[in-house]
């Protein structure tokens, strides 16, 4: 299959104040014992005032764009994976397009949770496959802090906030390169992950819902048996389509939601621990920012080489769930 688009540039953005689980012991019943070996969360990110999603999104755009080497002016389309954007209108792609001066790129948001950066990169792959000369900006942004309800420390101890961008043009080289991506969802289970506040049908200022639908809330343990499951069947469909087994790959990056579902996922795979990349201790899970936040760290440590056959795999609220087989 011939390669689709190339990341030629990566950024991160992470608030600079640090929540650990210490400080949640103050806010919440529980302890860092418990944080650490339910999920393997130690501390993440949380927004101070004046912070937003845009802003995050925007540093590590500039990022990213500077390490590809490309001017804003050169961008075609950018797109924001995220489920919690600035405002509901407009979209938080407008926002960074205006900051970044992308005079020449439209813009839009994606909503596919834990997901979106997968699906953003697909999209993104589809355009430039099509047009090998077009440059898109993928970003995945988060602020999850806002979105937290912070009575509730079956979700609170979770989340945190950050942003990750990609640059992506056509490869010049056919080595390199997105393989393939593989995009799924089950509609049917909606009701275990939800914010429900705050949309069309129950809007903010309305008192059908009790106040803690307008945060996030999880059936946790349904979750995660759907996350392992779904993450095992889409990571195999991506090494099948390209002829591929576990062992080839150099590195997978997997999304950053719980290191039990992270080991289960190594497990079903065979693969050894250096072969998954995990940086959950330092941020727990950002949702759409977790792939891009991971990537930009495997490469920073070196772990990213030239040639290198990389998985993505992500699963989240939806359900959504998705892969992508690179060459790096
Ligand atoms: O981003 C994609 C979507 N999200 C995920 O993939 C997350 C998937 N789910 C999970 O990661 C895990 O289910 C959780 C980390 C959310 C929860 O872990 P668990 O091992 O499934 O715990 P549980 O929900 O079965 O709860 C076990 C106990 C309960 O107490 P009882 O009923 O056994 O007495 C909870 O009340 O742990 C209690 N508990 C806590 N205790 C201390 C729940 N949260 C906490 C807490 N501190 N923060």
């Amino acid at each position: 299959m011939k390669t689709g688009a190339v990341i030629c540039g990566l950024g991160a953005a992470l608030p600079s104040r640090v929540l650990t689980n210490k400080d949640l012991e103050q806010i919440v019943d529980t302890s860092d014992e418990w944080i650490t070996q339910r999920t393997g969360i130690k501390e993440r990110r949380i927004v101070s005032p004046g912070e937003s999603n845009s802003k995050l999104a925007v540093e590590a755009a500039k990022k990213a764009l500077a390490r590809a080497n490309i001017s804003p002016y050169e961008l075609d389309l950018i797109i924001v994976a995220t489920f919690t954007p600035d405002y509901l209108m407009p979209a938080t792609a407008v926002l960074v397009q205006d900051q970044i001066g992308a005079k020449n790129a439209g813009a839009f948001d994606l909503a596919a949770t834990c997901s979106g950066f997968i699906y953003a990169l697909s999209v993104a792959d589809q355009f430039i496959r099509a047009d090998r000369s077009r440059k898109i900006l993928v970003i995945g942004s988060e602020v999850l802090s806002h979105k937290v309800n912070w009575e509730d420390r079956t979700t609170c101890v979770l989340f945190g906030d950050g942003a990750g961008a990609a640059v992506l043009t056509g490869s010049t080289n056919d080595q390199r390169g997105i393989l393939s991506t593989h995009l799924h969802a089950d509609g049917s289970l909606w009701h275990l992950l939800t914010v429900k506040g705050c949309g069309s049908l129950y809007p903010p200022c309305g008192d059908e819902l009790p106040r803690e639908e307008y945060y996030i809330k999880m059936q946790g343990r349904e979750v995660f048996k759907h996350a392992v499951r779904a993450m095992e069947i889409v990571a195999r469909e991506a090494l099948d389509r390209n002829n591929c087994s576990p062992e080839d790959l150099a590195l997978v990056v997997p999304h950053q939601a719980n290191i039990r579902i992270i080991e289960a996922l190594r497990e079903r795979l065979g693969l050894p621990s250096e072969k998954v990349f995990v940086n959950l201790h330092k941020y727990g899970n950002t949702s759409a920012a977790s792939i891009p936040l991971a990537l930009v760290e495997a490469e920073e440590e070196g772990r990213l080489k030239s040639g290198d056959l990389v998985l993505l795999v992500a699963f989240g609220g939806g359900f959504t769930w998705a892969s992508a087989l690179l060459r790096w």
